[in-house]
């Protein structure tokens, strides 16, 4: 049984880049996230939403130990990713998946289906060739895609098919943590809706954690328990789905609201 309480905090955590410049030249660097403080609770969804350049890949890229923190910590179960060794770092990589919008960012488009989903596995050095084996088909069925699927290529899938299959790869080490970075983005609404359906029931079965990054309110209000909104870097607006909807605080979390197509209709 996985304990209790948070999964993850940001406590004031700010990234900066250098900004390339003239030579000579002093330029300020560049801030990217600016003293994000937030938590996720273990088996929620928390949000983070916000236009283009706004930072939430940055955050998700703390959150996954990709980037680490120019000031600030990211806690992870209560231990500051910084203070991790080689040791606790390669378990935290088993703990804590991505899944990103381009399923062929994850997926070898050289490597079958099958060979994806045991590829952590075989990174992790995790059970026999058979149990790998085995433990695909039990992936394939979890993403509820046909276990005759794992002998295909990822061109032959659909994109919905594809973003199904770097889930059950998410999966194959049983995390704790999904940071989900413009998810389901690249695919249309009837397909968002079934993978947003897929998550819901996978968090429930297993308990997952999910740090969803999004654009889209409407997509994020089908999913998350609480949604930060992300304006330059900050976190201007939180709340639940609902008090974001119905009792936007900022300008900026209106016209967010009112990019959704079909907003004006519904309203
Ligand atoms: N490695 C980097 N070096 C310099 N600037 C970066 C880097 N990564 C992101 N940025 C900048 O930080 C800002 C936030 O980017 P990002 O976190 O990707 O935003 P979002 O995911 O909300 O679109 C953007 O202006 C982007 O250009
Ligand atoms: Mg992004």
């Amino acid at each position: 049984m996985i304990g209790v309480g948070n999964v993850v905090e940001l406590r004031g955590v700010t990234k900066k880049f250098p900004v390339r410049s003239a030579p000579f030249r002093k330029a300020e660097p560049f801030t990217a996230v600016s003293d994000a403080t937030f938590s996720l609770p273990r088996g929620k969804t928390v949000a983070v939403v916000g236009e283009s350049g706004s930072g939430k890949s940055t955050t998700a890229r703390m959150v996954l130990k990709l980037e680490d923190p120019t000031r600030g910590q990211v806690v992870f179960d209560g231990v500051d990713l910084a203070t991790l060794d080689r040791r606790e770092l390669f378990e935290f990589r088993r703990r804590v998946q991505p899944v990103f919008q381009n399923p062929y960012g994850s997926l070898d488009a050289r490597y079958t289906v099958g060979r994806s989903i045991a590829e952590p596995l075989q990174l992790h050095r995790i059970g026999t060739r058979a149990t790998q084996d085995a433990r695909v088909n039990e992936l394939l069925d979890q993403v509820a895609l046909p276990t005759a699927l794992a002998s295909r290529l990822p061109h032959e899938l659909s994109g919905g098919q594809r973003q199904r299959v770097a889930i059950a790869r998410a999966l194959a080490l049983s995390p704790e943590l999904v940071v989900l970075d413009e998810a389901v983005s690249a695919l249309d609404v009837i397909v968002q809706a079934q993978i947003l359906e897929l998550l819901a029931e996978l968090q429930a079965e297993l308990g997952l954690s999910y740090l969803f990054i999004s654009h889209d309110l409407a997509v994020v209000r089908m999913i998350s328990h609480e949604v930060h909104v992300m304006q330059h870097g900050r976190i201007v607006e939180s709340g639940t789905p609902d008090t974001i909807f119905d009792q936007p605080q900022q300008e900026y979390t209106r016209a967010l609201l009112a990019a959704i197509p079909g907003s004006e209709i519904a309203r």
